[in-house]
């Protein structure tokens, strides 16, 4: 899931100086083609205008419980039936604690309290207050009765203590609503991902490397958590952050990548090798910088193990293999033979010849061939979207034989 097209989501917005990240929130999830809502308690239009929220959300934003105008038109209780996920941004201590005891004495308390929708909770406080047993107890009870939370983080509060009360990040909360709308069709399953380029050092200073971004294989590792599996995500230098949920494991040169993901392998149920490895490394690496002398000069290579390849011949626990191949012509010739020779079940073939595609750019297409022969076209989408089709075809063959 990352399209939230036809999905209705109720923004609940209470008083907290982090009122205004919820606009930021608000932005992503229309983007992602959200129809929201904004609720607002009295308290958080102290702190940002409901005319911006309304302005953005193309909605009428609702205040007051006894609105003559949005009881007839709509009503808090209509509201509630219509959400699929319901975000409460930033929460407060004292709105957690009501929902917490059941209190239900404005519209966001009554949508929330009427609502059958997941509720996704994203708290913002003093250290004190989150830390102080009464809230914790509160919070404790709200997840086990399945409302789910996403933390704050640590950081400078607006109160001017410092800890953990912070609002989490509006991509954070973003990627937690994503996960709360998704299906957990891989609940159970241990995947591994390899992203971004490996690194072959020359000396300190140089080495030689490719154009990966990393952004294939970390939207790959985010919609893997999103589905419910467990993910581990091992990585070449990227600028990109951690996506929240993963193991995050990170390697420079390829022999390193070699030794992180062989040491995992037997015990993932998938492995996706979307990292871009350096076929060849330098047979000696310099320990001082070298210097300009000659005209010419030539660096001797040496060629990298074949992870995947190492993987495909593994006998005993081998995982379900999905390759990459990145080409620029005879794209499914290509794959195809990669696919039979490094023993996949499924290859995902993109042509990276193209701008608009492939490396380092914001999407992707591919051609998905499998191991009994058939083959599926995914035209120009987000790298995001393309992550969700490539586990789509994964999920359907966990579940079946591998052709
Ligand atoms: O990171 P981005 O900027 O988002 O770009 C995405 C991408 C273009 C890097 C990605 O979509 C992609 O194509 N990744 C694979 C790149 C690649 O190395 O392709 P290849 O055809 O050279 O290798 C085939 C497969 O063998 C790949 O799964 C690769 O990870 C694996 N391999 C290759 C060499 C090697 N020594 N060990 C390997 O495991």
């Amino acid at each position: 899931m990352h399209n939230l097209k036809d999905k209705c989501v109720i923004l609940a917005v209470s008083g907290g100086i982090a009122a205004y990240k919820a606009i930021e929130l608000l932005r992503l999830l229309t983007k992602a083609g959200a129809d929201v809502h904004v609720v607002m308690t009295r308290s958080a239009q102290e702190f940002v205008t409901p005319l911006t929220f309304q302005t953005l959300s193309s909605n009428p934003v609702h205040t007051e419980l006894f609105n003559l105008i949005s009881e007839r038109e709509i009503g808090h209780i209509s509201l509630a039936d219509r959400a699929d996920l319901f975000i409460v941004a930033p929460a407060t201590a004292n709105v957690i604690g009501k929902i917490a005891c059941g209190i239900a004495d404005d519209m966001l308390t009554t949508t929330v309290m009427a609502t059958k929708a997941p509720v996704l909770i994203a708290p913002a406080m003093n250290v004190n207050m989150y830390t102080n047993p009464i809230y914790r107890e509160n919070e404790a009870k709200l997840g086990r009765l399945g409302y789910l939370f996403v933390a704050p983080v640590c950081g400078a509060l607006a109160c001017g203590w410092e800890g953990q009360g912070k609002l989490a990040a509006p991509e954070v909360i973003f990627e937690a609503a994503l996960a709360a709308l998704s299906v957990k069709d891989l609940a159970g399953r241990t995947i591994m991902v390899t992203a971004g380029p490996t690194r072959e050092e020359i000396d300190p200073v140089r080495y030689i490397s490719n154009h990966s971004s990393g952004k294939m294989g970390y939207a790959l590792a985010r919609a893997a958590v999103r589905r419910g599996a467990s993910v581990i995500l091992v990585s070449g230098p990227t600028c990109l952050p951690a996506p929240t949920g993963v193991e995050s494991v990170l390697v420079v040169s390829a022999c390193e990548m070699q030794a992180a993901v062989m040491s995992h392998a037997s015990s993932c149920d998938v492995v996706i090798k979307a990292a871009a490895v350096a076929d060849y490394r330098p047979v000696e690496r310099k320990a001082t910088k070298f210097k300009k002398q000659h005209d010419a000069m030539t660096i001797e290579l040496v060629k990298n193990p074949d992870i995947l390849a190492g993987l495909g011949s593994m006998d005993y626990q081998r995982p379900f293999l999905v390759g990459f191949a990145a080409e620029t012509d005879n794209l499914a010739e290509y794959a195809a033979k990669k696919m039979k020779e490094k023993n996949l079940d499924m290859i995902v073939a993109n042509d990276v010849s193209q701008a608009d595609a492939g490396f380092n750019a914001e999407n992707n297409r591919a051609l998905l061939l499998f191991r009994d022969g058939r083959s599926a076209e995914c035209p120009l989408m987000s790298k995001d979207a393309l992550a969700e089709r490539i586990l789509d075809s994964i999920a359907t063959g966990l579940n079946g034989d591998r052709g």
